[in-house]
């Protein structure tokens, strides 16, 4: 018989979680004006709000901790980690930051001006948030079929080359460094493949420019091209990392998902001229050139964590998870974005609740009564993330509405998964009661999904 599929890791510790009534949970959702970032943590049974910190270190990791280097300057967690980054990226100039979005105001400081135009596929909230924070234009080019949640594809996180080169030609000398996010998070963690990279490398030099790659899951979107492009089966993860750097000029990368760590995050680039206009802005912001925004016991735990996660096993335990997932949705009928991307899944709102209207807001519907039936924690990718537009003030009902549900790394067991599953069944086979959604009774005017304050339509 054949052996069946199991973890590539053991467990040795571990942390109780509680179950509540629905009565409880109604209670609660309702104080937290029915905005599942307003819970506390305690009030959830199973947490996928975000795939974000969220990891579980390994027992390296732990040791790591101890040993540590908190000096100010020159710790030698610091030359681990630079060392660590430098053999799987190739990047010999590296900055620590406090997290993914301290590494963007650091970059962008020194490279972004009023008036440039970034272009990229699906750059990431905060990614967006620093580009226009400077007056500056962020240039979504990602292909258009990432935005049609049944149609199976390989790489829909890929950027659109033809997009791309349009901007190129039209803004030459308005353009900084062009974007690539792996794995595309807001397209659903939908992988970018090598020979998009490859393509938007030779664009990029045609046109004299640099490219960064966003790489919070750069791990996951390598192991995607082993398992889905040609010519890569045979390559260890670590290759297809230094291929995918080869193509690019730098990185920001948020630690917290594919470094499995709790927080931090760093700048890393094969251009002195780049660090050098980087180091002037990391000083003031974040923190010493050699601990940025970390302690030297994150720094160390971080450098364990980056190698174990480019490893194979340690990935295709983690994408298995995602694929059971997967599996059982499709054994119930649940539209969700296919096919299912790295580190969540993205549930297709609009397809379950057509009967809501826009305005009252599916996906942060369907949110909430899953969090009511079983105590699981997504959240909205969707309209009230979307936030207003700056101009007219109107809702922006453009894009898709998804409700997220990341998993962390190496936290929960499969059986957590079939549980999410089938809450989500049981909400599903429901669907048609569910005849009302919410609306907005305060919000903030930026980023409104973290605070904004609901209530279910009369
Ligand atoms: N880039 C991507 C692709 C991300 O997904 C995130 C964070 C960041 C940058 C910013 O990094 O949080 O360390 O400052 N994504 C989290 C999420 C918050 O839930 O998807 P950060």
């Amino acid at each position: 018989m054949k052996l069946p599929f199991a973890e590539s890791w053991k467990i040795k510790m571990v942390e109780p979680i509680t179950k509540s009534t629905r009565e409880q949970r109604e209670a609660w959702i309702k104080e937290a004006g029915y905005n599942v970032f307003q819970l506390r943590a305690d009030q959830v049974y199973i947490d996928c709000l975000t795939d974000s910190g969220t990891g579980a270190m390994s027992d390296r990791q732990w040791a790591a901790l101890m040993m540590g280097d908190e000096s100010y300057a020159g710790a030698r967690s610091f030359y681990e980690l630079r060392d660590t980054i430098e053999r799987i990226t190739g990047f010999k100039y590296v900055i620590p930051t406090h997290q993914g979005r301290a590494a963007e105001n650091v970059l962008f400081s020194a490279l972004v001006h009023e008036g440039d135009y970034v272009p990229g596929n699906s750059h990431f909230d905060t990614t967006k948030g620093h580009i226009e924070f400077r007056k500056a234009f962020a240039v979504d080019c990602t292909i258009d079929d990432a935005k049609d949640t049944q149609k199976e594809l390989p790489f829909k996180g890929n950027v659109d080359i033809t997009k791309l080169e349009k901007v190129l030609e039209e803004h030459k000398d308005k353009i900084p460094f062009i974007i690539v996010t792996v794995t595309n998070n807001t397209a659903g963690g939908q992988p970018v493949s090598m020979q998009n990279l490859r393509d938007v490398r030779a664009l990029a030099d045609k046109y004299g420019k640099r490219v960064v790659l966003d790489s919070a899951r750069f791990a996951e979107n390598a192991y995607f091209i082993k398992t889905r492009e040609e010519g890569y089966a045979d390559k260890t993860i670590k290759e297809i990392c230094k291929e995918m750097f080869d193509l690019a000029d730098g990185m920001t990368m948020s630690a917290k998902k594919d470094g499995i760590v709790n927080m931090g995050g760093f700048i890393a680039t094969r251009w002195e001229d780049w660090y050098e206009a980087a180091k002037a802005f990391v000083i003031p912001f974040e923190g010493y050139l050699t601990y940025g925004g970390m302690n030297g016991r994150d720094m160390a735990a971080l450098a364990v964590g980056l190698d174990e996660n480019t490893e194979f096993d340690n990935l295709d335990t983690r994408i298995h998870q995602l694929q059971l997932l997967a599996s059982l949705l499709d054994e119930y009928g649940i539209p969700y974005q296919r096919p299912i991307g790295g580190h969540a899944v993205f549930v297709d709102a609009l397809k379950v609740l057509p009967q809501i209207p826009k305005e009252q807001f599916p996906a942060q519907t369907l949110t909430i009564e899953l969090y009511k039936e079983a105590g699981i924690r997504g959240c909205e990718i969707g309209y009230i993330l979307a936030d207003r537009d700056p101009v007219t003030r109107e809702n922006r009902f453009g894009g898709n509405d998804f409700v997220r549900l990341c998993i962390p790394r190496r936290v929960y067991t499969d059986n957590h998964i079939r549980v999410i599953a089938a809450a989500l069944k049981n909400v599903f086979d429901r669907r048609d009661e569910i005849k009302k959604g919410v609306e907005i009774v305060w919000e903030a005017e930026l980023m409104r999904h973290f605070t904004v304050k609901l209530k279910p339509v009369e």
